[in-house]
């Protein structure tokens, strides 16, 4: 089947490859052109692994095209998917919509007959509905929404793309349903659960299920600071809690708060869809507060610990949000820097696949690091932001044991 895909990011390029890997021909539209040529040359935009890999395969198979012709895109298929960002807003904290309808305007532009968009970015209830409505005015065609939030994680993007643990789905109509099932036809062959609801459902499900994730973060983590007050081991707790399988060991993890791209601005937007309605999620309000706080924390206990030793200087371990992945967008490295340079501390950073990105927001104000090693021996203090396998190997340099190290992953 021929799918169109607005938005060749994080989301748009990995749920584009994966698409095409089960056998439909994408065509990937982004008004970035840099993005879109670099990909054109199957050179990767993003770090995710397995990416380059697929992306050579996708082209050279002709079973993947990138433009930035929008006309060509929404005429090809009868499919759209839009997969552009939807950030926080800086002011309010809502989530920004302002992409996802300017690209929904744009797109209407060129819809000459029946087409079903899909919106894969996470948004608010009732955006589709407005969606529809734009496209609609806009076009003068009766048209078709469908709402299918994605759920992958960064850093297992393109395997947990081929192995969902659900497909969430919401549809207007059978013939919405119809078109979907067969986008989703190579999982339903393989029985991932496929879940058709109602659009408003769909939408909710995404906002819910990641500010229930974030709870459980902000949790452990308020439970690891009386954990270390009583000098209880966190390790053992959270292995013994995890092992009930009511709880699970998933995001159990202690750590210097939860960060990236989707936690922090779908909890806030969701705390706002639910004051539009009336609803007072107290629990959410408490959990984003808590974890604000923890960056905070974090950055505090680095101050301490560099204080005992009247060192200014820190070697910084990680700068991703998370292992696995290349983005740094409100990663909890990033926010506790933010702190250190505030208190003129001189930060010597590293990261595997972190730095470039880091540099946009920095630029020359810390010290980018060319290796784990060079990082390392370049401050007596060291801190370990972000859970990179390779970080451990720290252990096995001569000098580990001159080092004053503070491990806010607990991954030693
Ligand atoms: N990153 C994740 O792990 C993840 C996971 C699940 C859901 N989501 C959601 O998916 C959505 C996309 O997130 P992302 O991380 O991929 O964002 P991103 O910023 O990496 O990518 C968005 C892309 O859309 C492009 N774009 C914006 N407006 C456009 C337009 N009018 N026409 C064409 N292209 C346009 C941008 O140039 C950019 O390349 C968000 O709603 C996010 O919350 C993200």
């Amino acid at each position: 089947m021929k799918l169109t895909i607005i938005g060749t990011g994080y989301v748009g390029l990995t749920s584009a490859l994966c698409f095409a890997n089960a056998g439909h021909d994408i065509i990937c539209i982004d008004k970035d052109e840099n993005k879109i040529n670099s990909l054109k040359n199957k050179i990767p935009t993003i770090y995710e692994k397995g990416l380059l890999e697929m992306l050579i395969s996708a082209v050279d198979n002709k079973k993947i095209e990138f433009s930035s012709d929008l006309a060509k895109g929404v005429k090809s298929s009868q499919a759209i998917i839009l997969a552009v960002g939807t950030p926080q807003d800086e002011a309010s904290g809502k989530a920004d919509l302002s992409y996802i309808y300017s690209a929904s305007k744009e797109a209407s532009k060129y819809v000459d007959e029946y087409k079903i968009f899909i919106t894969k970015s996470t948004v608010p209830v009732g955006t589709n509905h407005e969606i529809k409505k734009i496209i609609e005015e806009n076009c003068g065609i009766k048209i078709d929404v469908a709402s299918n939030p994605e759920f992958m994680r960064e850093g297992f993007a393109l395997d947990d793309f081929m192995k969902p643990d659900r497909i969430v789905i919401g549809v207007e109509n059978d013939k919405s349903q119809k078109i979907l099932e067969e986008i989703y036809q190579p999982w339903i062959d393989k029985n991932f659960p496929v879940l058709f609801t109602d659009i408003n459902t769909a939408e909710l499900i995404k906002y819910a299920s990641n500010a229930f994730l974030m709870t459980k973060v902000a949790f452990i983590n308020e439970i690891e600071n009386l954990s270390t007050k009583i000098g209880a081991n966190i390790k053992d707790l959270t292995k013994a809690m995890g092992l009930d399988h009511r709880i699970g060991s998933a995001f159990l993890n202690p750590g210097p708060g939860i960060g990236g791209s989707c936690f922090p601005k779908d909890s806030m937007a969701l705390n706002h869809i639910a004051k539009n309605h009336e609803i007072e999620l107290s629990i959410l309000e408490q959990v984003i507060a808590s974890n604000n706080q923890r960056f905070k924390d974090s950055a505090q206990k680095i101050q301490d610990f560099c204080k005992k030793n009247n060192s200014k200087k820190i070697a910084i371990l990680g700068l991703a949000f998370k292992a696995g992945t290349d983005d740094v967008r409100m990663s909890p490295a990033i926010e506790i820097i933010k702190y250190l340079l505030a208190d003129n501390f001189e930060i010597y950073a590293f990261d595997p696949h972190g730095i470039e990105n880091s540099k946009k927001i920095f630029g020359a104000k810390i010290n980018y690091c060319a290796s784990l090693q060079e990082c390392f021996n370049s401050a007596d203090e060291v801190a370990i932001l972000t859970e990179w396998d390779e970080f451990k190997n720290i252990k096995n340099f001569t000098n580990f044991n001159e080092k004053n190290i503070i491990d806010l992953r607990y991954i030693l």
